[in-house]
């Protein structure tokens, strides 16, 4: 009796392990944003160190503190909001507040491609310590006359200046620094700094309004994070089956562009999750002819597709089939059917 119970709760903790490593009862959705492996939320759902939280009664994923508003799977990145970095000449009230952000020991990074370092005021100049050690710093500087002519969507220092931040960064201050530039009439006296979505901010004349920006953001701005898989490269990592990241069939890796460590992604000709075990499934090329443009007969292969035109019919089948007779005046090739394999290779 003793054994047999034994063995039913080793059974069941056997299912209970097998099931969490399936993940099938893991959950994939906090509010409307996915949780795709390797991230999840509940312990045996994620891979070490991609734990997320939700939070049910805001219906908010986070990561730490981070508030993350977006998942890319395949390209190895995440939406995020953070904080506005702002200060004050008020000459009753001065005040100022800086934003640090430090990613260390985390498999985010900055993107160094998609996010702009953003300054907006008129006596303006924005620090941005790009290292704990103060290693790096990069600036942004807008100083602004009487004279000055502001213009929607022009960061080019009226007002405004954006710059580049290096790749590899985790770690951020954000400070302000003043010009000591008071003789202008213009009443806005605050500045604001962040580390932005490049293609989500734009420059707008209303920005400069003191609290228009800040209120109208609710003092928040999305940035775009990479992470990656480690801390070594793709053909070091396949070294370790068991610690290798790119599960499923039909998956290649990728040396992660900014910072260590590597991605995947599904082969071409395959779509899904290649962190998850049979997460990159074939496309069917045949059922998407905008993508797939095929005139002919379509059969879908694995991994490829093959269009052909119909038989007594001739021409590229990708763009237009003909009957075999027209052009016969042409010296062309006896052939009465010209096959197209398209195969895509990696
Ligand atoms: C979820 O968010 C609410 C509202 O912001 C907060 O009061 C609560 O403490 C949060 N719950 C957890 C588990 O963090
Ligand atoms: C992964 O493949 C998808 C679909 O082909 C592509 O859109 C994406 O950019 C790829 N990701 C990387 C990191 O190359
Ligand atoms: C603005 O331009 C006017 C006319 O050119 C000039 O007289 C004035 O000094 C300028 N103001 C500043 C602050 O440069
Ligand atoms: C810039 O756009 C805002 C509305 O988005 C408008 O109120 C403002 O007048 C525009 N400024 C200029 C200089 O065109
Ligand atoms: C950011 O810079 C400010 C001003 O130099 C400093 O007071 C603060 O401690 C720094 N924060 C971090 C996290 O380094
Ligand atoms: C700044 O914004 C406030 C509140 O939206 C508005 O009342 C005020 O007219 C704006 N000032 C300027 C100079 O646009
Ligand atoms: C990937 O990165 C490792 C070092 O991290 C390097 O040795 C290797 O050559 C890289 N592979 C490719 C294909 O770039
Ligand atoms: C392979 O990865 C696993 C899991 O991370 C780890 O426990 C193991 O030590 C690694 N093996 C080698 C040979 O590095
Ligand atoms: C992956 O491919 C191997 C070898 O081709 C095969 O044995 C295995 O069943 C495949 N796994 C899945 C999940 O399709």
């Amino acid at each position: 009796m003793m054994m047999s119970r034994k063995l039913l709760l080793l059974l069941l903790l056997l299912t209970a392990t097998a099931a969490m490593a399936f993940g099938q009862n893991c959950i994939r959705r906090c509010g409307n944003i996915d949780v795709p492996y390797p991230f999840g939320i509940e312990p045996g759902c994620y891979r070490d160190g991609f734990d997320l939280s939700c939070n049910v009664t805001e219906s908010k994923l986070y990561a730490g503190n981070i508030e993350i508003i977006g998942m890319d799977v395949l390209n190895g990145q995440a939406r995020v909001y953070k904080r506005i970095s702002w200060d004050c000449h008020d000459p009753i009230a001065p005040s100022k507040e800086s934003i640090a952000m430090d990613l260390t020991g985390s498999p985010f990074t900055f993107s160094d491609t998609r996010n702009k370092f953003t300054a907006i005021g008129c006596d303006t100049i924005a620090l941005f310590v790009g290292s704990t050690d103060q290693s790096y710093s990069t600036g942004c500087v807008s100083i602004c006359n009487d004279n000055t002519t502001f213009s929607n969507g022009s960061c080019f220092g009226a007002g405004c200046c954006q710059t580049s931040i290096l790749p590899g960064l985790q770690f951020f201050n954000i400070t302000f620094s003043s010009t000591g530039h008071k003789d202008i009439s213009w009443d806005n006296p605050c500045s604001f700094a962040f580390l932005v979505d490049g293609s989500w901010y734009s420059f707008r004349t209303t920005d400069l309004n003191e609290t228009d920006f800040y209120d109208r953001n609710d003092g928040r701005v999305p940035m775009v994070l990479d992470w990656s898989i480690g801390d070594v490269g793709c053909e070091e990592a396949r070294q370790n089956s068991t610690s290798y990241a790119c599960r499923s069939n039909n998956s290649r890796c990728l040396n992660a562009t900014n910072g260590i460590g590597y991605l995947c992604n599904c082969s071409s000709g395959y779509q899904g999750n290649p962190y998850v075990e049979g997460g990159c499934e074939d496309i069917d090329e045949c059922t998407d002819r905008n993508t797939y443009p095929c005139h002919g007969s379509c059969t879908n292969l694995p991994g490829s597709y093959l269009c052909a035109c119909p038989k007594g019919m001739r021409g590229n089948p990708h763009e237009e089939c003909f009957p075999s007779s027209e052009r016969s005046s042409e010296p062309s090739s006896p052939d009465p059917c010209i096959l197209f394999l398209f195969l895509i290779f990696e």
